[in-house]
């Protein structure tokens, strides 16, 4: 499937590298008039339907201020997010480092929904798109992990909070992806481009959620097993010998 996506206006957020400009890539390729480039620090761009624009998650002026720029959004990507390096585990990561992947991933996510709810509303309803990960659904011991598992749960809030005024919100689970994020993991990863492809299809079609790849599929698969199966089946996969 390649649903269009012709005369949607999209804002990415993150949008410099990584997943987030394939998100700009593949809107333009699918018909948006219109993507605003968000970035803490934006640059510059070929296309002219592209609008590099600065918006910083952590920031409420800055979100504030996008919100009152970028007026005619009718789909959102949250799509930024932050996994620090050699962060630790949940237990082991220092609370500095801890709050500000916390402050970023959920927070932030839901300070950009809250500033862009509104927007979204005055153009129709229209569309959120939250870039979550399979590590919100495994015993993966990070606070990133436990920040998307957070992410999670505010995007099945929000789906219910915005369906009033028409707003349609898409979960997308994912597991590894090619990027410089996923860097220090040296597993099978699925390409950017092909999570976005799934992204907007599922966007196009109102899904509740985009299980981007096998993984996901599989383990999504495995979520009314017993919680110890669960683990072990993820124990396994992380050890490189996953039984399907
Ligand atoms: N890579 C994976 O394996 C994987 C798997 C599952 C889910 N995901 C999710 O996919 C999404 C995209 O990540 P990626 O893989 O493309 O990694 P990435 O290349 O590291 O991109 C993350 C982006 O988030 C931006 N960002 C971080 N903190 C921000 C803030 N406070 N305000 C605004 N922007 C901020 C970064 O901007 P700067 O350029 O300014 O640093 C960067 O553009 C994330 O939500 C991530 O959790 C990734």
């Amino acid at each position: 499937m390649t649903e269009r996506l012709d005369g949607r206006t999209i804002l990415v957020t993150g949008a410099n590298g990584g997943l987030g400009q394939e998100f700009v890539r593949l809107g333009l390729a699918r018909g948006a008039r219109r993507v605003y480039a968000a970035a803490r620090t934006p640059r510059a761009w070929e296309d002219a339907r592209v609008v590099p624009i600065t918006l910083d998650l952590n920031d409420a002026a800055s979100v504030a201020a996008a919100a009152a720029t970028a007026t005619d959004v009718d789909l959102l990507v949250n799509n930024a997010a932050t996994a620090p390096p050699n962060a630790g585990t949940v237990l082991t990561v220092d609370d500095e480092t801890a709050h500000a992947i916390f402050e970023t991933n959920y927070f932030g996510t839901v300070r950009v929904t809250r500033a862009f709810a509104p927007v979204l509303a005055a153009n129709g309803g229209g569309s959120i798109l939250n870039v979550l990960s399979l590590s919100a659904w495994t015993p993966i011991p990070t606070a990133y992990a436990a920040s998307k598992a957070a992410a999670w749960s505010a995007t099945n809030a929000v789906r219910a909070e915005l369906a009033p005024q028409g707003t349609a919100v898409t979960g997308l689970m994912v597991g590894l992806i090619d990027t410089a994020m996923s860097s220090d993991w040296k597993m099978p990863k699925m390409s950017p481009a092909s999570v976005v492809e799934q992204a907007y299809d599922g966007v196009a079609h109102g899904a509740f959620e985009v299980l981007a790849d096998e993984e996901t599929r599989t383990v999504k698969g495995k979520l009314s097993d017993r919680a110890e199966d669960l683990n072990a089946y993820i124990a396994a996969w992380m050890a490189g010998s996953a039984q399907r």
